[in-house]
């Protein structure tokens, strides 16, 4: 079967094709069992994505958490295209700059938290990290302080795939096949709610904080540069939602011990969570900002670092030879930019981060009525447009399933069947729709995540 495309109609046949991409392409957590009949996607139009065969799908991720204006936007194909027919590329080494990066920084002091400067732009999120952890080095390198390298991250929680980024990450798998993470890299347990007992009498939040001291105390802080966390630890945590006062107490922690706070706000920034970056919910400020996805709505990859404007003055005051020795070709590229700032306008003029949150309700209230009372379902939980459906095989015990029932890829499967796209890990349904998803839609994917879970929890398990 062939298709046509904007550009033209496609060369390859959909079996053609899939051979092809066996023989030569390696995916994102590569593996074949996992890909023996692949979609390919063709197209997408606001909430939606169509595969080559015409199927198409309620986009229940918005791609990878990304595509936060839905597909299809003009705005960003007209600001990317006009960029690339008047520079493509320049070099924003020291000594250059261009028009959109410049413009970019401007316009991101105006959402970003009040606590941050300035801006370094990378490709997307992990090297964000890796430019984060960097710039914490530096920073207590340049003060006089060069013991103070060590890392101090969440269990669950997912910061890229280079080296240090995936040293960072508390999700074992990203290290362990690889040999051991980097040393100097420290995990804590997640404020995890459903999960997270902490000692009696003491609130939640306050005790799953007290751990980062505990740790920090236990490497001496003067060994210690960061601590890095996700606002709401999404792909690697299923939707983890902190308890009240967490961040609050993790500042002040940070500050006594003079550790820097690095907020990843990748998936949570530019709205995802109703707010335009996730601490403002719990009223905190880091030290460092990283983002990336909804930077650019994943129309052209882009990510950043923001910076506290004393950790700026540090870069500005060092002497040319011990400078910030860091650099990427394609930092600040100025289609990446152009398309950054179109799609931070648009989420102002259309007030998307309203949107976001009253969409988020409806969906959360929705999803708890159709599965919330389901002996399968530990809890449904989520901030903003993003979603987590808690899977466990006894509500008692809230013990999770063993992984040769396969209770991810059957969800998976049942969703896909009635129209849904989405990312479902072993222990919870993700959920993060695009801010235009329609009232329609919303209900749509409240009606199919209710039909799937009963689809499969409630009928006898098919062999693979
Ligand atoms: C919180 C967070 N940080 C960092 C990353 C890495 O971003 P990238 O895949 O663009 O390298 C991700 C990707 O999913 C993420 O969710």
């Amino acid at each position: 079967m062939t298709t046509s495309q904007v550009l033209g109609p496609i060369a390859h046949t959909r079996a053609e094709l899939v051979a092809l991409d066996h023989a030569h392409l390696l995916h994102p957590q590569h593996h074949p069992a996992d890909h023996l009949n692949p979609q390919i996607w063709v197209s997408g139009k606001g909430a939606t994505i169509t595969d080559i065969e015409g199927r198409t799908y309620i986009d229940g991720l918005s791609g990878m958490w990304n595509v936060n204006l839905g597909h299809g936007r003009r705005e960003l194909v007209e600001a990317a295209t006009a960029q690339l027919s008047t520079l493509a590329f320049a070099t924003g080494y020291a000594g250059s700059s261009t028009v959109p990066a410049i413009e970019l920084a401007e316009r991101l002091r105006e959402v970003v938290y009040p606590s941050i400067e300035a801006f370094y732009f990378t490709s997307g999120g992990g090297d964000a990290t890796d430019t984060s952890i960097r710039t914490a080095r530096y920073f207590f390198r340049a003060t006089g302080r060069p013991e103070k390298t060590k890392v101090i991250a969440l269990r669950l929680s997912y910061h890229g795939s280079t080296v240090a980024a995936s040293s960072a990450t508390g999700v074992d798998e990203f290290s362990s096949v690889f040999g051991p993470r980097l040393p100097g890299f420290v995990h804590i347990p997640s404020p995890y709610p459903y999960r997270f007992e902490g000692p009696a009498g003491v609130p939640a939040g306050e005790a799953a904080a007290n751990l980062l001291e505990q740790a920090i105390l236990e490497e001496g802080a003067q060994t210690v540069a960061a601590f890095i966390a996700e606002p709401v630890q999404g792909g690697g945590g299923g939707v983890i939602v902190p308890p009240e006062g967490y961040f609050q107490r993790i500042r002040e922690i940070c500050d006594r011990h003079d550790v820097l706070f690095i907020s990843d706000d990748v998936i949570t920034g530019f709205g995802r969570t109703g707010r335009w970056f996730g601490l403002e919910h719990w009223g905190v400020e880091p030290d460092i900002v990283q983002f990336a996805k909804g930077v650019t709505s994943g129309y052209i990859p882009l990510g950043g670092v923001g910076v506290s404007a004393r950790i700026k003055s540090v870069l500005d005051a060092a002497p040319s030879a011990r400078r910030w020795w860091h650099g990427y070709t394609y930092s600040g590229h100025p289609v990446a930019c152009a398309v950054a700032l179109a799609n931070i306008r648009v989420i102002q003029e259309e007030e998307l981060v309203s949107r976001v949150e009253i969409l988020g309700r409806r969906l959360r209230a929705g999803l708890t009525a159709g599965v919330g009372e389901h002996p399968n379902v530990g809890e449904v939980r989520g901030i903003g447009l993003l979603a987590g459906i808690e899977l466990v095989a006894d509500r008692e015990t809230k013990e999770g399933f063993p992984a040769d029932a396969q209770v991810p890829r059957r969800l998976r499967a049942a969703l896909r069947e009635r129209g849904l796209v989405t990312r479902v890990l072993d222990n919870a349904i993700c959920l993060a729709p695009p801010f235009v998803t329609t009232e329609d839609q919303v209900d749509r994917i409240v009606e199919i995540v209710t039909e799937a879970a009963r689809a499969v929890f409630d009928r006898p398990a098919t062999p693979a």
